[in-house]
């Protein structure tokens, strides 16, 4: 462990900035080992300011020079930054300073990717770059001159002026360092436009490295659509002439929000039918969406502090996943959004890691990117919707938007215009935002009478966060399904604040099957006791999808635990409800398929956790293979005639249709391979013309251990393309049989393709094996102790990525003795690593509690 203990930074000692920057000129001298970076900045005291100390971050930069109002200074400088003595009065800092872009594996601040120079600065990047004040709250203009030998020189706003070798850009919209981008590199652009609502012309770019140029079409359409969409549904028009996307291969995130130059991790944007699936291009579609919508949410109003990540992040992926919803299938959006969120948000909450939407302390920022900001976030808004209403919510954005233009502000911001707008105390809904923990919430019925009784008690784990928790605000959209599959009565939202509460529906005539929660109306845990035969009605009849769906995956929990822990049989009742919504061909392919899912083994083994037990990795993934035989056996007679029917003649297309007709048909190739041999998948394989067909049938060839051959063909066909590459090493991990999966890890570690600096393909391999439940909590401790391996090494080259994916051990105090000690060894070995960052350590010490 690092002897120096690191700082912790509370959200209640924010202060403002002593100063206030008019402006920021800056000049690139592109160098790859030494580029020098000369900076002209304009200050004057901030009159909210108290303390007028004057310190400027800044980390392994080389200073050249420092002047003051044109006069030399010798700052006093340390590793975090740097101080000196200023007038009182405005005055202009110049910097030059010099860095190493080769240099920077961290891909934070100015690296190279393959050969071409970009930035990365959020969140605290730009201090790599020059000296500044690097926080949110301060917001500047930026100038930028860039001098370079590259055809394509790029940053942010508008451009300037450019000749060859030189280019000038001016950003007119004051923004927070952390959106400052530079791109250089000989790149091609696939244009682009687009005319705004008021009638202006926008140019639009993607910019590719060569090669790439084919990969464009898809990423320029869903921009284009984001732009519409942004001014249909929210008001909002873009704001400068240009909007650039660059495409890079390393890269430790999914994409960046750069003001008018936003830079995507070249899996998040680059699109083929031959090279991507429909998975990748519905996430490429909602990141590029999510990107774009971030100009209002998160550059034209930024965050005050970076404890306040959720303004921006949770209202930009609520507002990408309503733009997804409106593209393709709101039923299936919100069916999957919630399969990622217990899967993610749910696994973080109950383990080491909790912490509220909006924390309170953190030691690395970078840690705090997490799927409770995010996802949680989002939902948080979800509900915040509910219960104001559409109406409510439009007006409450339009005033957001009209009051806090050009902001850096706050939760308590955004809900006042919440307030403000409806007249409602939203500060128990405040809870939300600072309480961890996902509330459990269960159910009683009382009938009598024709009146139905529904007693809600709500209750939230303690966790280190949060140790005594209040009752929340919980919206839960409730439905009556009468005896005959009517539905009795319109949705209702039940507004609940107490701890215990109850809530009465009069005048029924039959006791109805009540459908609670909707939609997923909240972010909890619902325990609802219902028959067999109620359950089963409820997935024969809900007319609330996500319900109907809910019903189904209840059945499959229900039975999958018992399997586990009572050895039972597959629940015949679950098999035969979904063959019947499964062979139902006037449903939506999208949806038969998603009701073919089982809930994944973390989460069986969270379940189980909840229960007081110790989960089994090894009985948990045999339960999952019996049922999966299970339903291979219950679909023998209808797999082949639906498979068929999935069949698609035209053309490929990446729109839900078609991918919703190949979704189902690969969980019917699934089935059937399962229940005979490899020869149709084989032959889906050879007669594939896109990468959807292509891997699904390589998956089902592995399953079946007849994968060899193809792994072989795949590997030859596509070794040139990267992406695709990626989905290769990651598809043997992630189909390896639960003893051979650190092995099979550890084999494709020696590949010579295995560029283990690369972030893509560290995730490929070492994100695959983390998500393998019974892989990665095998009982050899193989898979904990090769990670710790690999993230020792990764650690002195790339601490953010390192810190990210130490999350794989969050649930280590879930199992049994034997492993809990294989775990401690892995992670006591990290920790134990000299010089280990700040990021992992701080991410380590959490999760070792
Ligand atoms: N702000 C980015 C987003 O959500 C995510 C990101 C964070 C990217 C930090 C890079 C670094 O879109
Ligand atoms: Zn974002």
């Amino acid at each position: 462990m690092p002897d120096i203990a690191p700082e912790t930074i509370y959200l209640a000692d924010y202060t403002p900035f002593g100063f206030i920057v008019d402006s920021v000129a800056l000049t690139f001298d592109l160098d790859p080992r030494a580029t020098r970076v000369t900076s002209r900045i304009a200050f004057r005291r901030n009159p909210e300011a108290s303390d007028f100390d004057f310190f400027l971050h800044g980390e392994q930069l080389k200073l050249n020079s420092a002047k003051i109002d044109g006069a030399a200074v010798s700052p006093k400088i340390t590793d975090k930054g740097l101080s000196c003595d200023v007038p009182d009065t405005p005055f202009v800092f110049e910097a030059e300073v010099e860095i190493d872009p080769t240099g920077n594996t961290a891909l934070e601040g100015l690296y190279m990717s393959n050969g071409m120079y970009c930035t990365q600065c959020e969140a605290e990047g730009f201090r790599k770059i020059t000296y500044y004040p690097d926080r949110p709250d301060v917001m500047a203009t930026f100038k930028v001159t860039i001098n370079g030998p590259h055809p394509v020189l790029l940053s942010n706003g508008n451009p300037v002026s450019s000749s060859e070798h030189h280019a000038k850009w001016y950003d007119p919209w004051p923004k927070p360092a952390y959106l400052f981008a530079l791109v250089a590199g000989d790149l091609i652009a696939h244009p682009g436009e687009f005319t705004t609502q008021s009638g202006r012309k926008v140019d639009l770019n993607l910019y590719v490295r060569p090669g790439d140029e084919g990969k464009c079409a898809f990423g320029m359409e869903a921009l284009i659509a984001s732009m519409k969409w942004d001014e249909e549904v929210y008001g909002r028009e873009y704001d400068l002439d240009l909007f650039n996307i660059v495409a890079v291969d390393d890269f430790n995130m999914g994409a960046m929000e750069n003001k008018g130059l936003n830079i995507f991790n070249s899996s998040a944007v680059l699109a083929s039918p031959e090279t991507s699936t429909d998975m990748n291009f519905e996430r490429i579609e909602a990141i590029i969406a999510h990107e774009y919508f971030h100009n209002w949410t998160g550059n034209r109003i930024t965050c005050r502090d970076w404890f306040q990540l959720c303004l921006k992040e949770g209202l930009t992926v609520y507002r990408d996943s309503q733009f997804t919803s409106d593209m393709r299938s709101a039923a299936v959006k919100r069916i999957s959004d919630v399969i990622d969120l217990r899967g993610r948000q749910f696994a973080e909450d109950q383990g080491p890691l909790a912490h509220p939407v909006r924390p309170e302390s953190f030691q690395e920022i970078n840690n705090f990117y997490t799927a409770t900001v995010y996802e949680k976030g989002a939902e948080v808004i979800g509900m915040l919707k509910t219960l104001v209403g559409d109406d409510a919510y439009a007006k409450a954005l339009d005033l957001y938007f009209e009051r806090h233009d050009g902001d850096a502000a706050t939760i308590e911001d955004w809900l006042k215009v919440f307030e403000d707008t409806t007249g409602r105390d939203l500060s128990q809904f405040k809870r939300w935002y600072g309480q961890a923990g996902t509330p459990r919430l269960s159910v009683e019925e009382a009938w009598e009478d024709g009146t139905l009784t529904l007693t809600f008690t709500q209750h939230t784990p303690p966790s280190v966060a949060t140790p005594d928790p209040q009752p929340q605000v919980i919206p839960i959209a409730t439905g009556l399904i009468g005896p005959n599959g009517n539905e009795l009565a319109e949705t209702r939202i039940l507004e609940m604040t107490e701890a215990r509460q109850s809530f009465v529906f009069e005048g029924l005539g039959a006791r109805p099957v009540a459908s609670i929660l909707r939609g997923f109306s909240a972010p909890v845990v619902l325990t609802h006791e219902l028959s067999d035969a109620d359950r089963a009605h409820l997935l024969a009849h809900d007319t609330d999808t996500f319900n109907r769906w809910e019903a189904g995956r209840t059945m499959a929990r229900q039975s999958l635990l018992a399997m586990i822990t009572k050895d039972a049989a597959p629940d015949s009742a679950y098999l035969d409800g979904i063959h019947a919504v499964v062979c139902d061909a006037s449903l939506d392919p999208a949806y038969r398929a998603l009701m073919l899912g089982l809930p994944s083994q973390s989460d069986l083994a969270s379940a189980l956790h909840d229960q007081g037990q110790v989960p089994d990795p090894a009985a948990i993934y045999r339960a999952g293979e019996a049922m999966r035989d299970a339903m291979a056996a219950r679909f023998a007679d209808k797999a082949q005639s639906i498979y068929d029917a999935c069949k698609i003649d035209a053309p490929y297309d990446p729109g839900a249709e078609q991918a919703g007709k190949r979704s189902l048909g690969n969980a019917m190739l699934s089935l059937i391979t399962r229940r005979t041999n490899g020869d149709l998948a084989q032959a889906q394989y050879d007669a594939a013309d896109n990468m959807t067909q292509q891997l699904s049938a390589l998956a089902c060839l592995i399953r079946a251990g007849d994968g060899e051959t193809a792994l072989a063909k795949f590997e030859s066909q596509w070794r040139d393309d990267r992406l695709v590459m990626d989905k290769w090493f990651g598809l043997q991990v992630l189909e390896a049989k639960p003893e051979e999966a650190a092995a099979v890890a550890d084999t494709l570690t020696k590949h010579s393709d295995f560029n283990w600096k690369n972030p893509n393909r560290f995730r490929a391999v070492f994100g695959s094996l983390s998500v393998h439940h019974a892989g990665f909590h095998h009982a050899s401790g193989d898979a904990y102790a090769l990670l710790a391996n690999w993230l020792i090494k990764l650690d002195a080259v790339n601490p953010q990525t390192t810190a990210r994916m130490c999350t794989a051990f969050q649930t280590w105090k879930r199992y049994d003795a034997d492993r809990q000690a294989k775990a401690a060894a892995a992670l006591d070995r990290i920790l134990a690593t000299p010089d280990l960052s700040p990021d992992t350590t701080e991410m380590l010490t959490r999760i070792r509690g």
